[in-house]
């Protein structure tokens, strides 16, 4: 069927819109999925989408910041498949906020579901991996917002150079048991979390969502955003096997945004 043939792959955040272009562009590959989201109706869409191009999904509606809820999931993709081989840490949220309007508890709301999730699965899901001696491929969400400045949203910048340096020191530390680790730095991506984002700045900065629009593509040098899907692909890519000595990488797409 594909690259990605009975490999077993955990997908965090599969009812969002990268989520979902993940969990099905591994899933035409011929990947079994175990998904997860808090959306219950958006999760059970990817699944049944997941499911009509022949593989094995399976949906768990969990929140991420309940540990024992990312245990149960680990536990659950065991004993279904009895092995994980990749690990796509998706789930994530972003805000928009002024610099000093960010309150303590929204900073450390941001930082719980897009570093501390993510950390938690990593360790989780090597501990399995180490185990079974089969290496594998984890990929986390990070942004180009986590390589650059982000004056509206400091918290969600923050929260994903963390995500960047998290990426880097597990590589490290795993790359003897042949696991490789590498985040995605996206630009800006066509999806509800962008759509929400639009919503916000347009409120704030009194500016039609239409000119907030027009405004990202001309900062974006290929002119356009991208497609969830143009994400999936680099995904897919880094969680087979074509990707094999790459670790430790936080690799843009991004239309050339951040180039320098
Ligand atoms: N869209 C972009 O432009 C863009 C750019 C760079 C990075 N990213 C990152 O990509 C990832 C996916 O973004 P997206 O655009 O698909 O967003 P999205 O909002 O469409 O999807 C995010 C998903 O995460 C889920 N989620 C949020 N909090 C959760 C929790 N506590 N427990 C379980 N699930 C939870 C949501 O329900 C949602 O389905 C995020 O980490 C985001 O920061 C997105």
């Amino acid at each position: 069927m594909g690259n990605l043939d009975g490999r077993v792959c955990l997908v965090t955040g599969a009812g969002g819109g990268i989520g979902r272009s993940i969990s099905l562009k591994l899933a035409s590959q011929g990947a079994n999925l175990v998904l997860t989201d808090i959306n219950e109706e958006q999760l059970n869409d990817t699944v049944q989408q997941c499911c009509e191009l022949g593989v094995s999904a399976s949906g768990y509606r969990i929140d991420l910041t309940d540990s024992t809820a990312l245990e149960y999931v680990v536990e659950q993709t065991k004993s279904q498949f009895q092995k994980i081989d990749v690990l796509a840490n998706v789930a994530g949220i972003m805000e928009t906020r002024s610099f000093l309007e960010i309150k303590a508890d929204e900073w450390n709301r941001m930082f719980a579901i897009n570093v501390t999730t993510t950390f938690q699965l990593i360790q989780l899901v090597a501990k399995e991996m180490i185990e079974q001696g089969n290496g594998g491929s984890i990929i986390n969400l990070s942004s180009t917002a986590g390589r650059l400045h982000r004056p509206m949203a400091a918290h969600y910048a923050a929260s994903k150079a963390a995500v960047i340096s998290l990426t880097r020191s597990a590589a490290v530390a795993l790359a003897p048991s042949n696991i490789r680790v590498n985040a995605l730095c996206p630009g800006i991506i066509d999806t509800p979390m962008i759509q929400q984002v639009r919503e916000s700045r347009s409120e704030l900065l009194d500016i039609s969502q239409d000119d907030i629009q027009k405004h990202w593509e001309r900062i974006i040098p290929m002119g356009r955003l991208a497609s969830p899907d143009e994400v999936a692909d680099l995904a897919a890519f880094l969680a087979s096997d074509a990707a094999r000595y790459i670790t430790g990488e936080a690799i843009g797409i991004n239309g050339g945004t951040d180039a320098s």
